[in-house]
């Protein structure tokens, strides 16, 4: 709704952003939070214009929807850049403004400086926003831009920050810090999206919940280098923003030409993160391409064979895969080149005819032949010095200074950037894809792009990253266009490339390298807040974690795989004849509920024992759920406390009863509460949500699944 001052509404699932944008000024945002209804803008915008602080500029007080020095806002500045050393402080003020009832286009200018910046934002249905800034270079001469970032402006009331870490086979893991005033800034100088990128800065009320307390929270959709800041000025301003971090001289204007910032994804959520994780997961799910078929029960054979790959064995893990249900044979590293160990063979793109003398063929018509897709491995944008790429081409190479950066894992990365480099390595894949019927690419990224100058004889070469980043952004577009049918998964070293943008044209995440099932409780969780379950890859792996050295009973591990795009990473040609019976059983429970996991809402309970985690997915429509109960750690108590079953529909009744698809935890029923006894509980939502249900006794590293079916 757009009102006569210039004041435009975005309201949708119980949203509101209202933003003022009158020609001739700077746009303003005078409200992101809860939805306003139908109250009088006009009130709304005399009764948030604050007043003008002692000694400071009146301005300053307004949240400017392009944050920019020249009229006194002292926070972080939307655009950082200069034209030779001038035109270092923009101020664009308000052209022209294209509004519908979702979408507004705001195009500012700064004619002394020569910048035109073209503002989007749009809101989904479920309350969901997202914004971008253009910039165009209108003046005649170079202009030497170091950042361009979007943000959005939260009130006092977020006064606690939320973010998250990692590493490899750990990633995103929580911080919590209160907001005083000053910045919190993540920075991601990975060259990808990172094991550390923080996915989401959250600020909120203090000691917010999954189920309580508002929320606001952005992501940066971009898969290379990047920042995230939240941040609180003295003049009580606080804002959550980020964008590209530009490394210096990597994007300079020429004359007329247009820089497009990463979307700033941007949610509010009245109460808790699973408000947050809600309105983003709607959004995926109403994209179109949004996976669509059930998802595929996975067996990924990096964990079962490493690089031992031989035609026999290998036939006999298919077969044990076919016999437990999986419906997706993925061949992991090792297929192609000198590919034996991971010190080479990168960018020889070609099959092994050491160890595949006849081609994948033999391999991928016995896969199918049970049954099954067939899915292959490939690290696109790396090259070892030890392959015959590199000895061919090693001014393909990203490196800068004459010198070429420090080796990870053996390998330096591929200049796809580069068109001679860009060619091959689409061809290459281009031809697998052609010559076999291949329907899923794992693509691997395996390490941080360090001194990643563009390739090239010349030594000094530009940063490279910004271009390395849009490159492949074309490459997996245009080998989509070309084969419709081949899904994608996002992998880095497990979980390091997770990102809204990257998604847009993937079809799920390698979550992350640790299988241990009870580090994935946490690694899921976390990255639930952004992913739906059916992008997250989540697999079963060996008994004893190859991560972590845990051992973990298949009950425990096939819970953890159970919400997410599930599959197993294991040797089942080895395992016991009862194990694959489990698993077997296991495997039909998913694709039994897998219509529920991957369409219904994820709540996760305020469990008031940090010991035991309750999470669950609930239909849409509230008529069944599926919940899990982990015992994370040893509790205080002598009994778990009662847990509460969140997001059902408090006046519908249900029945609850625990189910064992992978085997019962030990003990589990001398231990277990009179209405386990029974075998299950008819039980209203509201009781189920308010007195909820007594638990066994569960030793750690134990979980239960309770199933919620209508009565
Ligand atoms: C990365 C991936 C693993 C596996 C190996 C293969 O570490 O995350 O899943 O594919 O590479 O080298």
């Amino acid at each position: 709704m757009t009102g006569a001052a210039g004041w435009h509404h975005l309201t949708a699932g119980g949203v509101s952003l209202l933003v003022e944008a009158v020609a001739g000024a700077s746009p303003r945002v005078l409200w992101w939070g809860a939805e306003l209804g139908s109250t009088d803008l006009a009130a709304v915008a005399l009764a948030a214009g604050a007043a003008g602080p002692h000694g400071g500029v009146v301005a300053s007080s307004a949240a400017l929807l392009f944050p920019n020095y020249a009229e006194g806002d002292a926070s972080r500045p939307a655009l950082a850049g200069h034209r030779g050393g001038v035109d270092f402080s923009p101020l664009p003020k308000c052209v022209t403004v294209d509004s519908s009832e979702s979408a507004l286009a705001i195009t500012s200018a700064d004619e002394s400086a020569a910048l035109s910046v073209r503002t989007d934002v749009e809101i989904s249905e479920s309350g969901l926003l997202r914004l971008r800034h253009a910039v165009t270079n209108t003046g005649d001469s170079d202009y030497v831009l170091d950042g361009v970032a979007a943000a959005l402006p939260i009130p006092g009331e977020a006064a606690e920050v939320l973010d998250f870490t990692g590493r490899w086979s750990r990633e995103r893991s929580p911080q919590r810090r209160p907001m005083t005033i000053g910045a919190v800034v993540r920075d991601s100088r990975r060259g990808r999206t990172g094991h550390d990128a923080t996915t989401l800065m959250c600020a909120g009320e203090p000691g917010f919940g999954f189920r309580h307390g508002q929320v606001w929270a952005v992501h940066v959709a971009w898969s290379g280098n990047h920042s995230t800041y939240a941040e609180r000025t003295p003049s009580g301003l606080g804002r959550l923003g980020g964008g590209e971090l530009l490394l210096s001289g990597e994007v300079i204007l020429a004359a007329g030409a247009e820089y497009v910032s990463p979307w700033l994804f941007a949610v509010y959520s009245g109460a808790g993160l699973d408000g947050v994780s809600a309105s983003f997961h709607r959004w995926l799910r109403a994209r179109t391409n949004h996976p669509k078929s059930p998802r595929p029960i996975v067996l990924n054979t990096w964990e079962a064979v490493y690089f031992q790959h031989d035609l026999e064995k290998l036939c006999r893990l298919a077969d044990a895969a076919a016999e437990v249900g999986v419906e997706r044979f993925v061949l992991d590293d090792g297929w192609f080149g000198s590919r034996r160990d991971d010190t080479s063979g990168l960018g020889d793109w070609y099959v092994s005819a050491q160890v595949w003398p006849e081609g994948l063929s033999p391999l991928i018509d016995y896969v199918r032949g049970l049954g099954m897709q067939f899915g292959l491995w490939v690290e696109p944008e790396m090259i070892n010095p030890d392959s015959e790429l590199a000895r061919a081409h090693p001014d393909w190479i990203m490196s800068t200074g004459g010198r070429l950066p420090a080796e990870v894992r053996h390998q330096q990365v591929l200049d796809i950037g580069n068109p001679a480099a860009y060619a091959y390595i689409f061809e290459r894949l281009d031809a697998l894809l052609t010559e076999y019927p291949i329907s899923f690419v794992k693509w691997d990224h395996n390490r941080d792009l360090v001194d990643a100058g563009q390739s090239g004889a010349e030594p000094h070469n530009r940063a490279g990253v910004h271009r390395q980043t849009l490159a492949i952004y074309r490459l997996l577009d245009e080998l989509r266009a070309k084969h419709p049918g081949v899904e994608v998964e996002s992998c880095s070293s497990g979980g390091a490339r997770i990102d809204l943008e990257i998604l847009q044209r993937t079809d799920r995440v390698w979550t992350s390298d640790c299988n241990d099932a009870l580090e994935r409780q946490a690694i899921q969780r976390w990255t639930g807040l952004l992913l739906p379950p059916e992008l997250m890859g989540a697999h079963v792996g060996p008994t004893e974690s190859h991560t972590t050295g845990r051992v973990h009973s298949l009950s425990f591990r096939a819970v953890a795989a159970t919400f997410g795009h599930s599959g197993m990473e294991w040797d089942i040609a080895s395992i016991t004849a009862q194990e694959r019976a489990r698993l077997r059983t296991w495997v039909s429970f998913v694709k039994d509920h897998r219509d529920l996991l991957h369409s219904g809402d994820v709540v996760r309970a305020d469990y008031p024992d940090p010991a035991g985690w309750v999470h669950g997915v609930v239909a849409t429509d509230r008529s069944c759920a599926l919940f899990a109960y982990v015992q994370m750690a040893s509790t205080a108590f002598e009994r778990p406390l009662p847990v509460q079953l969140p997001g059902l529909d408090p006046d519908r009744c249900y029945l609850v009863r625990p189910v064992y698809p992978a085997g019962q935890p030990a003990d589990v029923n001398r231990t277990g509460p009179a209405w386990m006894a029974a075998g299950e509980i008819a039980l209203s939502g509201r009781a189920l949500a308010t007195v909820g249900l007594a638990l066994p006794i569960l030793r750690p590293e134990q979980a239960l699944l309770l199933e919620v079916s209508p009565r």
